[in-house]
């Protein structure tokens, strides 16, 4: 189980300004890319993160992945925090970046083992887990292949592996269909619900995405995120009743954009 309650980040992004001719460097410009993020995912439940580009997503699960800390907030996975005691709570986490960072060098099984023995695993056991994550993500015949040259879903698949060989109880993946055709993304779904499943170990699964469709077919529940901030959350049903709206594309586009929808009909009205 993962929660998260009031997360906030800036960044302190150099900028520029044009003088003449010439461009200077000027004063950072403060960018407020998390400021009120809170939601809570429950074990053998697929949590979907939703928000247009920019919302604050990766930010958010990098933090969740100790690779950022936060300015404010905090963070639990199975009860234990994230910032006092980060080794533990990655521990029973597998994260699937935005990168998918593999070693190009190294072979798929390669990549999934010498994971495996960072998380203090046995070699031998590493290499067990390796053989049965390929059987359930079908990808057999890539684990004794290099990494450089896979294609987009060859590469999600041996990063998802990787991700799970410590056999985490909570799974969190950042845009896990970006750049995926249409068979890769229905077995790295196929792959999610069995894991939410008793019997695929009930995971808890946080998933995050600009795609409203994706979350209507997949997560048990949504939390939507705009500008840094939690603006709704509940099942697709549940946000549905709550804007009265039938179709759950406008109802994401009315929570999301809810900001700029008031900044368009004051400058209407002032107009
Ligand atoms: N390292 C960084 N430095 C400066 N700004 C950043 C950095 N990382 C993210 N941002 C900004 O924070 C905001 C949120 O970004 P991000 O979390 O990547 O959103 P999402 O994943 O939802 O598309 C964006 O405006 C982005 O430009
Ligand atoms: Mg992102």
């Amino acid at each position: 189980m993962i929660t998260i309650d009031s997360l906030a980040k800036n960044f302190l992004a150099p900028s520029t300004t044009k003088r003449g001719l010439s461009f200077r460097r000027s004063a950072p410009h403060v960018v407020k890319a998390v400021q009120q993020v809170s939601f809570s995912a429950p074990n053998g439940r697929i949590t979907g993160l939703l928000g247009p580009n920019g919302a604050g997503k990766t930010t958010t699960l990098r933090m969740l992945a100790g690779l950022i800390t936060p300015d404010a907030g905090s963070m639990s996975v199975d009860g234990i925090d994230v910032v006092s005691r980060p080794r533990e709570a990655l521990a029973r986490m597998g994260v699937l970046s935005d990168a998918r960072g593999l070693y190009p060098r190294l072979s798929a099984r390669e990549n999934i083992v010498y994971y495996g023995m960072l998380q203090g695993m046995e070699r031998e056991a590493a290499h067990a887990r390796a053989e049965a994550l390929a059987q359930m993500l079908e990808m057999k015949a890539l684990l004794e292949r290099r990494t450089d040259g896979f294609s987009q879903g060859e590469r999600m698949k041996t990063a998802l592996a990787r991700a799970l060989v410590h056999d985490p109880a909570n799974i969190v993946l950042d845009e896990p269909t970006n750049g995926l055709d249409v068979l890769a993304t229905r077995a790295l779904r196929d792959a999610l619900r069995f894991l939410r499943t008793p019997e695929g170990g009930g995971k808890c699964i946080v998933f995050s995405t600009h795609i409203m469709q994706e979350v209507e077919r997949l997560c048990d529940s949504v939390v939507v995120v705009s500008h840094g901030r939690t603006v709704a959350s509940g099942t697709v049903g549940e946000l549905l009743a709550q804007t009265g709206e039938e179709d759950f594309e406008e109802a994401f586009v009315e929570l999301a954009f809810a900001e700029e929808f008031k900044q368009a009909r004051a400058a209407g009205a002032a107009a």
